[in-house]
């Protein structure tokens, strides 16, 4: 097992398939930076599923035993459920999910079980179809994301995980409404802290709802109460109802920091590894595989990257808070899939 300078060992592998995405989220791809003709990757600076799951079972050596797969939007990926097929092959890899925006979610979402997808995690920031439609820049409706759901727990990929992002002023007065359309549904909703991820988004502090708020505004209509957590250095803190119908999630990234037990590291869709999710740079992969280094030269590279990790982005933003510097250049969501 390798350990971080903080001792943190290398357990969750988040891997990007794909830049591109579908939808134009204002906090990730603003439409009017990622239009018609912006650029994304090359097809030949993407990673192969072969290189994809050459690298993911080298990691599962060094002690990752969750994959997840991100994007942009993973389901824009060709034949995508071949990687999974490939991704669930490797001994070891004992976890295998997904993060979507749902939007193709259900006609792909049995074939991706049979691949050997374990569960999935679909982002889905309102229930309010003006409110959704502002969020996700193109104006779609909820009505194909829900049905995706659907589809995902009719095919066995539970629990199903509901991502939505809280901005104050955008969304936070449909909260409660989220919580509680999925209620008793068995699939938990997670609401996550509104967070200066990459350089685009033009984040400010004063756009944040707290956890604490979150949870007091959903408390107060549907009772809950705290639950442990399922594993050591979960991200989502537990909250569950108290008539017993199921649970939901926040994700306190900005008020209560994680960083302390994080164990994730992220491999962009063209082949870099990045060991925070603010990382301004990540170690290149790619290109010493495509020269021809054998697995061992590669297993030092991941080794030799996790050993000297100290990134503690968030903790350190909440000790900063008043004299933040946000000018640091910072790696994009849609490059390493959140
Ligand atoms: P489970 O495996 O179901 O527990 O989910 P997860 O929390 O690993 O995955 P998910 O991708 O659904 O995480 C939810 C969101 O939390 C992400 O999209 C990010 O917004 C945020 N998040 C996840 N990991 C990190 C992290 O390491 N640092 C920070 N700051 N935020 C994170
Ligand atoms: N802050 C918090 N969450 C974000 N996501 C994307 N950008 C941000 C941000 N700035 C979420 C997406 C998705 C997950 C991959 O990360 O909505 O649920
Ligand atoms: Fe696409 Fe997800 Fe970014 Fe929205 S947050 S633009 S769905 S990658
Ligand atoms: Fe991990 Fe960086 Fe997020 Fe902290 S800020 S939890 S180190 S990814």
């Amino acid at each position: 097992m390798i350990t971080d300078l903080f001792g943190r060992p290398l357990r969750d592998l988040r891997i990007s398939v794909t830049d591109r995405c579908n939808f134009r989220c204002p906090y990730c791809m603003p439409a009017e930076i990622f239009g018609e003709a912006y650029e994304f990757l090359p097809k030949d600076e993407i990673l192969t599923f072969e290189e994809i799951a050459r690298l993911a079972g080298l990691f599962v050596t060094a002690g990752v035993n969750k994959l997840r797969i991100t994007g942009g939007e993973p389901l824009l990926r060709v034949d995508l459920p071949k990687l999974i097929s490939q991704l669930s092959e490797i001994p070891g890899a004992d976890d295998i999910t997904l993060t979507t925006n749902g939007y193709l979610l259900a006609q792909q979402a049995s074939q991706l079980a049979e691949a050997g997808l374990h569960r999935i995690t679909v982002s889905l920031d309102s229930l309010d179809d003006a409110v959704f439609k502002q969020m996700n820049g193109r104006g779609f409706g909820t009505r194909r994301v829900l049905d995706g759901i659907n589809r995902a727990a009719a095919a066995g990929l539970s629990p199903v995980k509901i991502n939505a992002v809280v901005q104050k002023g955008v969304n936070d007065h449909t909260i409660v409404d989220l919580a509680r359309h999925f209620k008793g549904s068995g699939h938990i909703v997670r609401f996550i802290e509104y967070m200066d991820v990459g350089n685009r988004n033009g984040w400010k502090l004063d756009q944040v709802v707290s956890a604490a708020e979150i949870v007091g505004m959903i408390d107060a209509e549907l009772p809950m109460e705290p639950a442990e957590p399922n594993y050591v250095g979960e991200v989502a803190n537990r909250w569950r109802y108290r008539d017993g119908e199921g649970e939901i999630g926040v994700i306190a990234s900005v008020t209560q920091p994680f960083c302390a037990n994080c164990t994730r590291a992220r491999l962009s869709t063209d082949g870099k590894i990045y060991t925070c999710l603010f990382a301004t740079d990540g170690v290149d992969l790619r290109g010493p595989m495509r020269d021809g280094a054998d697995d061992e030269e590669l297993a030092g590279i991941i080794a030799g990257m996790w050993k000297v990790r100290r990134d503690r982005y968030s903790e350190e933003r909440t000790a900063n808070t008043a004299t933040r510097d946000n000018a640091r250049p910072k790696v994009e969501m849609y490059h390493i899939g959140g």
